[in-house]
């Protein structure tokens, strides 16, 4: 191989705003050397700036699944993946999710601080305030078929809600409506999918009643039941919503980054989130995880068959709710999670067989050999289901409620990318792999 010549670095590199810049990393191939500058986030996250790569080499970068790849620079939420920790905005989601209710940290991430009374009493009015869906809207729901998925309903009915609610400039006043929109009219969507799902009567949005306290009364309310949201439920609620309220760039989110790059309006972009969580290796995992643990009940609790299966190659069983692609130690949402749905069954005085399966698969699994050397943990929603169940959510709802928890992280994070001066629509390259160029051949000559 020919010697290299003498490296070529950026010109002007300006660095990257809110970011340290540390020094270069020297890419050595064929006779070219070059110098890509390395730079450093506030939590020591280092990253290799490669944007003028192909410019200055003609390579492109190769990613399967972006495992290596920093796809933007974001201050809203910090993960540390080897050491289990969360923070929203800088602040622990133990801390969080202990103290908080699900309002006040939305206000948190799309605000970047947390709310005095005030302000958390403005957000929770303007959250009121538009908490109806146009009255038009509620014809959408008859088209659907009696068995029709929620998820299904929840995601084309937040996409419809651009043609009731056209854009808004994007300036602070205008983002506000349309956060409280898409996080207030959210959430009547989705209890009036599962009424629908039931085939019942519709329960409006009430004003005395807080967000979670409200998303209970519509689900549980009708006119033939008194239903009054009890504070333990209300709790409950509000912690797992929290828990779920961002996780930076995961599938879903990164679809709403990607979609929102293309510069659409807010409700589809939430909307592409939406499907993209509803898959069974991402939100789709808690029911998944409570059909498996149903399936071991009904299988005499035969743990070792089950672990033998997620760890056979040729078979396509996974264990559900393990794994991650960031956490490579116990996700610290389903610590918080395991403990809530001990108390909420205790306080309820009931008992679930499915949570006694659950810790004990768990702790088989934590001593197997090969989730030890993979660092396979429980994630997120080996717990969530659980506790939903507890509290008399239905199976269906799952990812629902889940997506609806997701909104103000997802929201946050395509308002940052609104405002990023330094913003670009995703386009990434690929490596092409098929034919090259074919005589077109006419359809009579064609075998
Ligand atoms: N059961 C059995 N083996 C597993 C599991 C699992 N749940 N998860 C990962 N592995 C194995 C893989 O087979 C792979 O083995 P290999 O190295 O021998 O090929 C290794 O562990 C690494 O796994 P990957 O699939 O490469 O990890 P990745 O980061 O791509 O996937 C994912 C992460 C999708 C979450 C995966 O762990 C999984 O499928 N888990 C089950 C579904 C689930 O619980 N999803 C919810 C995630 S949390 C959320 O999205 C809200």
């Amino acid at each position: 191989m020919a010697k290299p010549s003498s490296p070529q670095s950026h010109s002007n590199y300006q660095g990257i705003p809110g970011t340290k810049l540390l020094g270069n990393a020297r890419l050595t191939f064929e006779d070219k050397e070059i110098d890509l500058p390395v730079f450093e986030g506030t939590e020591g996250d280092r990253a290799v700036d490669i944007s003028q790569l192909r410019a200055m080499t003609g390579l492109v970068t190769f990613d399967n699944g972006f495992g290596n790849t920093g796809s933007c620079i974001s201050s809203i939420t910090y993960i540390n993946g080897e050491k289990g920790i969360l923070r929203y905005r800088g602040y622990d989601i133990e801390d969080l999710a202990r103290n908080c209710k699900f309002v006040e940290v939305a206000y948190l991430l799309l605000e970047g601080k947390l709310p005095t009374e005030k302000e958390l009493g403005e957000f929770s009015s303007y959250l009121n305030e538009h908490a109806l869906i146009h009255e038009d809207m509620t014809h959408f729901f008859t088209g659907y078929p009696r068995n029709a998925h929620p998820m299904a309903i929840l995601a084309a009915t937040i996409a419809s809600l651009s043609t009731f609610y056209p854009e808004l400039e994007d300036e602070h006043e205008n983002f506000k409506i349309t956060t409280a929109r898409m996080l207030s009219k959210a959430r009547t969507i989705a209890a009036f999918s599962y009424k629908k799902s039931r085939g019942e009567p519709f329960v409006y949005p009430r004003y005395d009643l807080s967000y979670c306290a409200n998303f209970l009364n519509m689900m549980f309310a009708s006119s033939i039941r008194n239903y009054e949201p009890t504070p333990l439920l209300v709790k409950a609620l509000n912690l797992v919503m929290v828990l779920h309220a961002d996780h930076e760039q995961n599938c879903s989110t990164s679809t709403v980054r990607m979609v929102g790059s293309g510069r659409v309006n807010l409700y589809a972009a939430i909307s592409s989130g939406m499907a993209a969580l509803w898959g069974p290796l991402h939100g789709g995992a808690s029911q998944h995880v409570l059909e498996m643990l149903e399936r071991i009940r009904q299988d005499d609790c035969n743990y070792k068959k089950y672990i033998e299966m997620a760890k056979d190659k040729k078979d396509p069983f996974r264990m559900m709710g393990f794994g991650h692609r960031i956490y490579k130690n116990y996700d610290p949402r389903a610590r918080i999670l395991k403990e809530t749905c001990d108390e909420v069954l205790d306080e309820l005085k009931h008992t679930d067989p499915l949570v006694d399966i659950a810790k004990r698969l768990e702790e088989i699994a934590l001593r197997d050999d090969y989730f030890v050397e993979k660092k396979l943990y429980p994630n997120v929603d080996f717990y969530s289901g659980l506790l939903y169940r507890a509290m008399g959510i239905p199976l269906n709802m799952m990812v629902v409620m889940f997506a609806i928890a997701r909104i103000p992280g997802q929201v946050a994070q395509w308002h940052e990318e609104a405002l990023d001066p330094n913003w670009k629509i995703w386009r990434p390259r690929q490596i092409y792999s098929g034919e090259s160029r074919r005589e077109f051949l006419p359809m009579e000559q064609r075998v």
